[in-house]
């Protein structure tokens, strides 16, 4: 069933400025009184938070792929019917930091274990619901490292599981990322992530604000 609301998801390597990107598109969709809900993965609700910690817990060598990829979908399976859903069905903007393209870039690809096995579980978990809108924020991974090893100003300490992994991986990561957005371009909008914050919030806002006024979220003003 067609949600009444509007779903977008905002998706990139480790160190791509996801986080502080997402915060001012929340900030600034207040302003313009947009109803809008942020949702994180994998968390997000307080199972997800108990699988998120399993997931990232830096000490956790052990896990297989396999795991990591179902604990990942646990977790998405709960803030779909805890919070991304109902917001949804009550016509909201849902802005999602990550979701299932995640999957596909960072187990599909980064593990290894291929996109059909994710989309295969995608069918699953998340039955035909995917983001109306997803804003990949494109960075070279040397880049991306290189910010991350600064915000952490000395040493690997601060960094949780899936940021300990090497280049090669984030490398793999960021194809799974090409794949997708070639396969679904009206979907995945390509957002250059270098250059300063606000040229790449421009971007963002480039690629929301006409698909929220074609919805009729937001009425241009000028
Ligand atoms: P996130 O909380 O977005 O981390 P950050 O804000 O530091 O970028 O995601 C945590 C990690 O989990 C991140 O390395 C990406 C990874 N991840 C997957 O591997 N698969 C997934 O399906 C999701 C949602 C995240």
């Amino acid at each position: 069933m067609p949600s009444v609301g509007f779903f977008v998801s905002v998706e990139g390597i480790d160190g791509c400025g996801k986080t502080t990107q997402i915060r001012l598109l929340v900030e600034r969709l207040a302003a313009l009184g947009v109803p809008t809900l942020l949702a994180q993965e994998p968390g997000g609700t307080a199972t997800g938070r108990l699988i998120r910690s399993v997931l990232l817990d830096a000490r956790n060598h052990g896990i297989e792929p396999m795991t990591e990829l179902l604990l990942f979908f646990a977790s998405r399976a709960q803030n779909l019917a805890e919070v991304i859903r109902p917001a949804l069905d009550a016509g909201q903007v849902v802005v999602c930091d990550r979701f299932t393209d995640a999957s596909v870039a960072y187990q599909g690809y980064g593990r290894g274990l291929g996109a059909a096995s994710v989309q295969q579980l995608s069918e699953v978990a998340c039955g035909d619901l995917q983001p109306d809108l997803t804003l990949w924020l494109d960075i070279e991974p040397a880049a991306a490292l290189a910010r991350a090893g600064k915000r952490e100003s000395g040493g690997s300490a601060g960094r949780d599981r899936m940021e300990s992994e090497a280049l090669e991986f984030f490398l793999r990561v960021r194809e799974g990322y090409a794949h997708t957005h070639a396969d679904q371009p009206q979907r995945i909008r390509r957002i250059a992530a270098d250059g300063s914050v606000s040229e790449v919030f421009d971007r963002v806002m480039a690629a929301v604000f006409p698909a929220l006024e074609a919805r009729g979220f937001v009425v241009r003003s000028n």
